[in-house]
């Protein structure tokens, strides 16, 4: 079992649509080592569908962690036992997401109101497998937004033996407010996961919320164990470019510049379309990656208009690229 103490340091968070395997083997070409989320997988659905579907991955994405919403400990132990069994090299419990389907479900951020029951399930995963079990979550929900609260939660859940912590840094309104709008309105708070570090430095705790330059990934390191960055990651990949020197500390291996990263990632599309994927399903997560190059819109819309042509090839790619000055 590899320690991931050293992959924490830099995370790219789960993102439902977003961070699916094809994202995540870009992402991989750019860091070797920051530690890449899934996509929150749902145990109901895992456990009556095909697994290959939710759990499929390339050996060279590892280090990697499946993240995991629901809260009947039963299924998400067995859940946890598939993703092991797939080599997964952690799973993450979702307390943190506040769409109202998930609150339908009862998982999600709705869990930090249950702590016995995420301590349940935190025992349920441990008890199933070796690998890491962490928990993913928020600062608060609704009007229960207190240190004493938010304390009592990770007390709870620390207690059944979770020692890793991911800590969303703003709270979660559980009525009136869209998942997207639940990332941006609550303010972030990072002073409670940095007095949350303080007050119980034996936990591994990473932050997560608008965090943008890898100066900032750093600033934040001299606090806290762990850095987690979603959209940025998402939106403008190439941020990760220096990770490997400047967070991880080992000689930078990427790409020399975006377009060289896309050569590298044509062969994995080329790979991934005789295996009968759709070149767009693909090419959707490229959009971002020359913003605010110039000729970045003309690789936009080339990508954008041509993806979803019928019989359409990685040429697609290369001349889309060649939009870029
Ligand atoms: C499109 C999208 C999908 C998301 N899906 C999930 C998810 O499946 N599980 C989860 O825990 N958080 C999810 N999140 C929240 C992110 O993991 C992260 O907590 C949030 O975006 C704040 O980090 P950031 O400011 O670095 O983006 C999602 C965010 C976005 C933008």
């Amino acid at each position: 079992m590899q320690d991931l103490t050293h992959n924490r340091r830099l995370s790219i968070a789960p993102m439902l649509d977003w961070s699916d395997r094809h994202m995540r083997y870009l992402w991989r070409l750019i860091s070797k080592d920051v530690l890449l989320y899934s996509e929150m997988v749902v145990t109901h659905a895992l456990m009556h569908a095909e697994p290959k579907r939710f759990l499929q991955y390339k050996q060279d994405e590892h280090p990697i962690a499946l993240q995991l919403g629901g809260s009947d400990p039963q299924m998400l132990a067995t859940c946890a036992r598939m993703a092991e069994d797939w080599g997964y090299d952690e799973v993450n419990l979702n307390c943190g997401c506040p769409s109202d389907r998930v609150q339908s479900g009862r998982f999600g951020a709705c869990l930090m109101a249950e702590p016995n029951v995420v301590a349940e399930c935190v025992s349920a995963m441990r008890a199933a497998v070796k690998i890491p079990i962490t928990v993913k979550t928020r600062i608060g929900i609704d009007h229960n937004d207190s240190w004493e609260f938010f304390e009592t939660f990770i007390r709870t859940v620390e207690s059944a033996g979770c020692n890793t912590f991911t800590i969303h840094a703003r709270k979660a309104w559980l009525q009136g407010l869209s998942p997207k709008e639940n990332r941006e309105k609550p303010p972030l708070q990072y002073d409670v996961a940095y007095r949350l570090k303080k007050e119980r430095p034996h936990l591994n705790i990473s932050l997560n919320g608008g965090v943008k330059t890898l100066q900032d990934v750093n600033s934040i390191l001299q606090n806290l164990d762990g850095v987690m960055v979603g959209r940025e990651a998402y939106e403008n990949p190439w941020f990760l470019a220096d990770a490997d020197p400047l967070v991880f500390g080992r000689p930078r291996t990427c790409p020399s510049d975006e377009k060289e990263l896309l050569e590298a990632y044509i062969p994995y599309l080329e790979e991934q379309m005789a295996e009968g994927v759709p070149l767009h399903i693909m090419t959707k997560h490229l959009l971002g990656l020359f913003s605010g190059k110039p000729g970045a819109r003309k690789f936009r819309q080339i990508m954008g208009e041509g993806a979803c042509r019928p019989g359409v090839g990685v040429q697609l790619v290369r001349d889309a690229m060649a939009a870029i000055r």
